[in-house]
């Protein structure tokens, strides 16, 4: 296991590249088996969970090549159409890979899926809407098994414009004669990157980023490439690093628009923001103040930059409210922060944060993903030696996290921990 010591205090300065998606590029990965043919994949970050969904398609047959950022898949040869319990339980967004199987084979075996614990994370609307499809489910043995002879025509209406139910479906019902409508669908630009990665390889998918999607069946996929967007939530990690150590920074390769409502708040807390057509150019505001926020489904501001985002408000004047409306355990990273002098307290799903003048370092231990990237910020921040354990989870989503720091003048080293 890894730590990072942080020597913090120091004012970020400089530009730092944005790397792909990953909420894009695990969907996408899952995509690639639906052809049987290769595809060719540009912009993959080099994630720990990257790395379980490549070995989850290299279990089940597919042939991987890998040269940095570019991954060759090529999922002739797969057979198997069972996920393998323990690479389940690595992942949460392995649920997806289900769909992607049934729509070429018609039929999957998979366990509950793992991931991040911030909050209950049933999968019951992927298997719903599984079922509306067509597809015929036996939950009674250790694997989930799913079955169908054809994908039904149908017009489907979310509960909950969930990101990882509307990519699931998405990807099942691409091949067949079918036309499937789906009502209060997600609109997260990740939707949009793997609608767009579908379609180029020639899937018939109209409406996504808008919350009615209709997928027309057609016959098969073909070889493709494409790029995979870049990563809206490191982007605004980057961004509120440079707020919250008073630094200028400039992120490049970004799209504004996929965070605006992260560049309001940033703006409403007192920094100066410039964008331009694939970057964003931060200046710390002298005074942080004090922003409420409330996390929503896209176009809303994201669950996974709260985290990061209450901790530049533990040092920003005044009281913040923030409610997470998304998962409701996502506020274990404040205990740690606590431990570093920040004020708050968590009510329900919502934490109440007293702004104080400065956090003071402390070892700390990461309770999840983005609650590692907070802890990281926090350290940044605090004038001294800051030691983050636990760093496994922060691999799971960020490609070159300290070296892409360091390169913005941040002293920030990686050590073999206990
Ligand atoms: C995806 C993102 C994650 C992000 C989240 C919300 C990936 C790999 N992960 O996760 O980073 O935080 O969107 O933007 O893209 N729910 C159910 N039943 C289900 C499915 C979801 O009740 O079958 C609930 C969840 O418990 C949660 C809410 O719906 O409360 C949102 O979940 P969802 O949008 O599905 O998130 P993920 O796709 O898991």
């Amino acid at each position: 296991m890894y730590d990072y010591i942080i020597n913090g205090g120091k004012k970020l300065h400089g530009e730092v590249t944005i790397s792909g998606s990953k909420n894009a590029s695990l969907p996408i990965l899952a995509a690639t088996i639906i052809s049987g043919k290769t595809t060719k994949l540009y912009n993959v970050p080099n994630i720990e969970d990257v790395k379980i969904t490549l070995k989850i398609l290299e279990t089940l047959g597919c042939k991987i090549k890998r040269d940095k950022n570019k991954v060759l898949i090529n999922s002739k040869y797969m057979t198997k159409t069972r996920i393998p319990d323990e690479l389940m339980r690595k992942l949460r967004s392995s649920v997806i890979i289900a769909g992607a199987i049934i729509a070429r084979f018609k039929s999957v075996e998979f366990s509950y899926p793992g991931g991040c614990d911030i909050g209950a994370r049933p999968i019951d609307l992927h298997l719903e809407n599984f079922k509306k499809i067509g597809v015929n489910i036996n939950e009674n043995s250790s694997y989930i098994e799913c079955k169908c002879d054809k994908i039904l025509t149908k017009n489907i209406q979310l509960d909950f414009p969930s990101v990882g139910a509307t990519e699931n479906l998405m990807l099942a019902s691409v091949l067949g004669n079918h036309e499937i409508t789906i009502n209060n669908s997600a609109m997260e630009p990740e939707i949009v990157d793997l609608a767009n990665f579908l379609n180029r390889a020639g899937a018939k998918i109209y409406g996504a980023g808008t919350n009615i999607i209709k997928i027309k069946g057609v016959e098969r996929l073909k070889e493709v490439s494409y790029k995979i967007m870049p990563d809206r939530i490191e982007a605004g990690t980057f961004l509120i690093a440079g707020a919250i150590t008073g630094g200028t920074i400039k992120v490049n390769d970004v799209v504004p628009e996929h965070i605006a409502p992260v560049v309001a708040k940033l703006r409403e807390c007192g920094c100066e923001i410039i964008t331009d057509k694939k970057s964003i150019y931060l200046s710390a505001g002298k005074k942080l103040k004090a922003v409420d926020i409330k996390t929503m489904p896209y176009p809303g501001f994201p669950t996974d930059l709260q985290p990061i985002f209450s901790t530049l408000l533990t040092i920003s004047k005044g009281t913040s409210i923030i409610t997470e409306n998304i998962f409701e355990n996502r506020f274990k990273f404040i205990q740690e922060i606590k431990r570093m002098g920040a004020k708050a307290t968590i009510e329900g799903k919502t934490l109440v944060i007293k702004g104080v003048k400065k956090l003071h370092p402390a070892n700390v231990e990461s309770t999840d993903l983005r609650g590692g990237a907070a802890l990281v910020i926090a350290g940044l921040s605090a004038k001294g030696k800051t030691r983050v354990k636990k760093l496994q989870y922060l691999l799971r989503g960020y490609e070159d996290f300290d070296k892409k720091l360091r390169l913005l003048g941040a002293d920030i080293i990686r050590e073999e921990g206990d």
